[in-house]
Order: structure tokens, then sequence, then C-alpha cells
């Protein structure tokens, strides 16, 4: 397997340090959700997927099931890239259609979490023989100009990820894939739909806790990596749907007065009683926001699938 290490271990720690400081001494604390992403936190992630509520990564399932072969004769790629790209799982069904329909030459899974993505790469050689895999850890905010160039692209950006960015981190995001991939290539995108608020907390407050586990995992990241001594049981998860943002925050709530220190910081952060901090945002979408959204970054939307209950959605769309 080809690995490109875009983001070394000092590069890692260098950013969280960043991070952390930026967000927990902020009024509102905050930190950005790629943190829950070491290994026990990718195992995590993996079984929320398998629970009952989490109901996005079936529904994408499905639409992909039904359409994989409609994106390979559309496309046509050679190259297929996948940000965020994790187990890259669902992404077999991509593969599998790419081949049957004879284009494709190599799969370049791209990821943060590097043993998860060595794990995913390993296995796509394994039961793919002959297919070039070229792994890039690297941070899809950061290293999209790292993506190999070439026609015939594809990028995929699903689970629904492209929802943990704010707008005006999309927005810089599509403009910066944009201008990577130059005119003529394919997005693949991945969003998960506006619904029902007992439907979406739900999913983001799994009744077995997986999802509080995988929400506190990130205090387990700053003790280990930033010698930080917080106590991950004082804090509750919280799942809040959020109307008018169209998004679904998680937070950690204080359960007490407690005062945390971050040794490599130098930093003591005080929290109250019922303070929370965020961790993550999950926009949901309409379909009328994508096409806005990809179409003031230079993409046109081409088609939109999803999956017959119509939760989430897998649209393609092809670079201006
Ligand atoms: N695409 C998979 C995994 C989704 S989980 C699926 O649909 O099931 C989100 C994935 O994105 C994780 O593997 C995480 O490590 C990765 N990720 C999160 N933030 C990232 C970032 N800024 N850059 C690169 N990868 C990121
Ligand atoms: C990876 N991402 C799309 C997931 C989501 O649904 O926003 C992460 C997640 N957070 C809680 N559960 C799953």
């Amino acid at each position: 397997m080809h690995i490109d290490i875009e983001l070394t271990d000092a590069d890692l720690r260098q950013s969280l340090r960043a991070d952390a400081r930026a967000g927990l001494t902020a009024p509102a604390k905050w930190l950005p959700p790629k943190w829950f992403y070491d290994k026990y936190g990718s195992e995590l992630f993996e079984r929320i997927t398998e629970l009952p509520e989490y109901y996005p990564t079936r529904a994408e399932r499905a639409a992909l099931t039904a359409h994989a072969s409609d994106i390979a004769g559309i496309t046509g790629a050679r190259t297929l890239i996948e940000l965020g790209s994790g187990s890259s799982e669902k992404t077999r069904l991509l593969l599998d259609a790419l081949r049957r329909h004879g284009s494709l030459d190599r799969f370049v899974p791209l990821d943060v979490a590097e043993a998860a993505l060595r794990d995913a790469a390993a296995a796509i050689e394994r039961d793919y023989p002959g297919l070039p895999v070229h792994a890039i850890v690297g941070d899809f905010t950061r290293h999209l100009d790292r993506i190999p160039a070439g026609p015939d692209r594809l990028v995929a950006f699903l689970g629904g990820t492209i929802g943990n960015l704010v707008p005006s981190e999309r927005a810089v995001f599509l403009a910066t894939l944009r201008r990577v991939l130059g005119p003529g290539n394919w997005l693949l995108l991945g969003t998960d739909l506006v619904k029902d608020r007992g439907t979406l907390v739900a999913a983001y407050d799994d009744s077995q806790g997986v999802t509080a586990e995988f929400n506190r995992n990130v205090l387990h990241v700053l003790n280990r990596q930033l010698g930080a001594d917080f106590d991950p049981a004082a804090f509750d998860h919280v799942a809040h749907w959020d109307t008018d943002q169209e998004w679904i925050e998680m937070r950690l709530r204080a359960r007490h007065d407690m005062r945390v220190q971050v040794a490599d910081l130098d930093l003591t952060v005080p929290f109250t009683a019922g303070e929370e901090l965020r961790t993550e945002v999950s926009a949901k979408f309409h379909r009328s926001g994508v096409a806005a959204e990809l179409a003031a970054a230079g993409f046109e939307l081409a088609h939109w699938w999803t999956d017959p209950a119509d939760r989430f959605a897998v649209s393609l769309s092809r670079s201006r």
C-alpha cells in the first residue's frame, strides 16, 4: 500500500493544542469534532453505524446500493477519492460498480485517523486484488491540494460528514475542493436530511449509550494527548436539535463545578455546574440548500438520490 502522511503525530499534537486552547478558553466552550477519532473513537463510530436509532448509514447504503451502477456509468471515474473515509465500508459499493464498468484505476482514501485508514486500506487491497490503493493521512480542511491530479476523478464525501462543518467552513471546503478539481470532475456527497426532532435526537442519544461514550471519548483524547485531567464521568452527554440552524449539537454538560488542568497547555479550565462544551454540530439539509451551497462553490447538481424513506440524500455534482 502507498501511504502519504500529510499529518505527522507532531502536526496532530500541534493542531490539537491550538484547537484545545482556542475552544476551552472561549466564552462558549467548544472543540472541533475531528478529535473524536483516535483508534477507540473510530471503533465507537463503527458501532454507532449499527445502532437501531442511527439510521444515516443504513439509509445512505440503501441509496448507494440502488444507484452505484448509475454513478459508475455517469462518471466513468478512473480515480475514486474518498474524504473522511473511515472504514470505507459503503465505498465498496462504488468500487464494485466502477470495476464492473471497467474504468477504475486507483482508490485514494483520505482520513485524519491513521489507524482506521490503515486498516481500511489494507482490507480494500486484500479484497480488490490489482487495485492500487493510495492512502493519505490528512485533514480535509487543510490537505485537499494533496489529492492526486488527473482526469475522470470522482470525490466521494459520504456519511453526512460535511454536516460536521459549520456553514462558513462548508463554503471554504467546497470552494477549495472545486479549485483543486478544476472543471469536469465529480463530487458524490452524502447529506442527512431534516426530519422530525424525535428521530434526529434518538440517532444522537441512543439507548445503549454508545454515542455518549463516543462524545466523552474526546475528553480521553485530551487527557492522553495533552496531559489533561478531565473526569469524563463528570459530564453528561447532550444531543440538542437546533431548529433554527437545523443541526444537532452534541455537547458535554458538567455535572458540578470543577477546574480541569491541561498540563501541556499550562491551562486551568473552570466549569460551572451545567456548563456545556460543544463537541460537534451535525447539520441536516434540504435539497435546495445543498444545491445552493454546491452552486456557490462552482458545482452543478446533476443527480439527487434518496433512500426509500427520504431520510438521507446522495447527490452527484460536476465541477463547472
Ligand atoms: N465515511 C465514513 C466515516 C464517517 S465518520 C462513513 O460514511 O461511515 C467521519 C470520518 O471522517 C472519520 O473517519 C474521521 O476520522 C474523519 N474525519 C473527521 N474530520 C476529519 C478531517 N478534518 N479531515 C479528515 N478526516 C476527518
Ligand atoms: C461522521 N458524522 C457524519 C457523524 C454524524 O452523524 O454527524 C458523527 C456522529 N456523531 C454522533 N454520532 C455520529
